[in-house]
């Protein structure tokens, strides 16, 4: 594969400063080299650039609508730019807000070319809010509903066409912290979510594969990785921590199973906050199960 990593350095959408420095901090923890590792051509072309975190109050059940919109269509250009030269966009956030960009990008791209789209979202949150119900107006708390169709007129039409995407492309995997009214929501849009307790009862291994069901030779597997998927006890340096998350294992595992696949076409890294982080250990981890996700594995497998 070829890769192009673009930088988002915007928390516009989030309700804590700080995740606009999770570009940096993954190029410090050597994003770029972890990949050359792989034999992999890799680019960096740096950050986008858009506008200030205002730190306004939320406003008709938005807060900083217009930065974040602004944002999304810088992204999407980029994601949509990059596979069109037949690259494998890496979004790095940023909050989860820019993935309206890059996964309307990514939809646009899969209509044009005739492929099936799959998101694997991979969250403690479901994401799944609209101003209506939202607790805090923050944007990173509603881009799959957006994506869905659900949301304010300038971020549904980003890609093009309306919604985006319909809700059975998702699998959310990992979500542990749903609000009151986003978790009718969810049960009414019948959107596909393995949560924690299904996790627990089922395994990891299991989870993945009910996940991956039907991913064929026609599909753009796209990942939507929130820092805050993982166990906060390993990965401290995000905005919006929830406890329970999954461990390094099963975290491994997801990624690995992933990789078996060969079909992910794109990737966004998002939510990484080192202003809430130790020394960059949760960077550092967001690379190590990247070179997973990138099919680095212990030993040879037998194809079974
Ligand atoms: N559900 C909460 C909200 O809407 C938290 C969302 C957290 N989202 C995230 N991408 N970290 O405000
Ligand atoms: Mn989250
Ligand atoms: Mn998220
Ligand atoms: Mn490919």
């Amino acid at each position: 594969h070829k890769i192009s990593l673009i930088g988002a350095p915007s928390d516009a959408g989030a309700g804590s400063r700080g995740s606009s420095m999770g570009p940096e901090a993954l190029r410090v923890a050597g994003i770029e080299p972890a990949l050359l590792n792989h034999g992999l051509d890799v680019e960096d072309r740096g950050n986008l650039s858009g506008p200030h975190n205002p730190w306004d109050e939320s406003s008709g059940g938005y807060r900083h609508l217009d930065e974040v919109t602004a944002w999304c269509r810088v992204a999407h250009d980029a994601v949509y730019e990059t596979l069109k030269r037949r690259r494998m966009p890496i979004l790095m956030g940023g909050d989860h807000s820019l993935s309206m960009g890059s996964i309307s990008a990514v939809a646009r791209h899969c209509r044009e070319y005739g492929k099936k789209l799959r998101v694997l979202w991979l969250d403690a949150h479901a994401d799944f809010n609209t101003c209506d119900i939202t607790p805090s107006g923050n944007l990173h708390g509603m881009p799959v509903a957006v994506l869905c169709g659900f949301g304010p007129a300038e971020l549904i039409e980003l890609g093009g066409v309306m919604p985006a995407t319909p809700p059975s492309v998702y699998r959310l995997i990992g979500v542990r912290s749903v609000d009151p009214g986003e978790k009718h929501f969810v049960h009414k849009t019948d959107l596909d979510v393995f949560d924690m307790r299904y996790i627990d009862e089922n395994g990891m291994h299991a989870t993945m594969e009910r996940a991956l069901a039907g991913v064929d030779a026609d599909t753009h597997l796209h990942v939507s990785f929130d820092a805050d998927f993982i166990d906060p006890l390993i990965a401290p340096g995000v905005g919006t921590p929830v406890p329970g998350g999954p461990t390094y294992r099963e975290a491994q595992l997801c990624m690995e199973m992933i990789a078996d696949t060969g079909r992910l076409g794109s990737l966004d890294i998002m939510e990484l906050n080192p202003a809430q982080d130790v020394r960059n250990q949760s960077a550092a981890l967001a690379v190590d199960l990247l070179e997973s996700l990138f099919g680095k594995s212990t030993l040879m497998r037998k194809r079974l």
